[in-house]
C-alpha cells in the first residue's frame, strides 16, 4: 500500500516527503531483493536455476542504483554525502576527517572554487583517489 511505513499523518506531509519516502522504500525492497536473490543462487545446487537467480540479482543492482541516483539528484545531503564517500579508495572511515582538512564539499548543485569533498580526500590522504 501507498501509505506504507509513514511516521506522521500524510496530510501534513509535503509532496517531495512523499516521494522521497517512495523512493526510499522502493530502494530498501530493491537492497532486499539483492540479498534474496543471492542466497538463492548461493543456495541452488540447479546451475541454470542459479543463472536466473545471480540475472535477477544483478537486475536489482541495476534497479537500486537508478533509484538511489533519483534520490541523489533531489536530496542535498544525499548528494554531497554520495560526493564524499562513493568512487573512492582507500580507508573508509577516513575520508571524512580528510575531506573536513582540505575545505570541505561544495554546495550541491552550484560551482565551487573549493575542491570537492572526493577531490580533498584523495588529495589529503596519498592512498585515497577518484576512480572514474
Ligand atoms: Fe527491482
Amino acid at each position: 500500500m501507498s501509505h506504507e511505513g509513514y511516521h506522521e499523518e500524510v496530510a501534513l506531509l509535503p509532496e517531495p516527503t512523499k516521494d522521497l519516502h517512495r523512493a526510499l522504500l522502493s530502494l530498501m525492497e530493491e537492497l532486499e531483493a539483492i540479498d534474496w536473490y543471492q542466497q538463492r543462487a548461493d543456495a541452488s545446487k540447479d546451475e541454470a536455476l542459479k543463472a536466473v537467480m545471480l540475472h535477477n540479482r544483478n537486475e536489482e543492482v541495476e534497479h537500486a542504483m537508478m533509484t538511489l541516483e533519483w534520490i541523489r539528484r533531489r536530496d542535498a545531503k544525499f548528494d554531497e554525502t554520495a560526493r564524499t564517500y562513493l568512487f573512492t579508495d582507500g580507508p573508509i572511515t577516513e575520508i571524512e576527517d580528510a575531506a573536513k582538512a582540505a575545505g570541505g564539499a561544495p554546495a550541491p548543485g552550484g560551482p565551487s572554487t573549493k575542491k570537492t569533498a572526493a577531490e580533498a580526500a584523495s588529495l589529503a590522504i596519498g592512498s585515497l583517489r577518484i576512480t572514474p
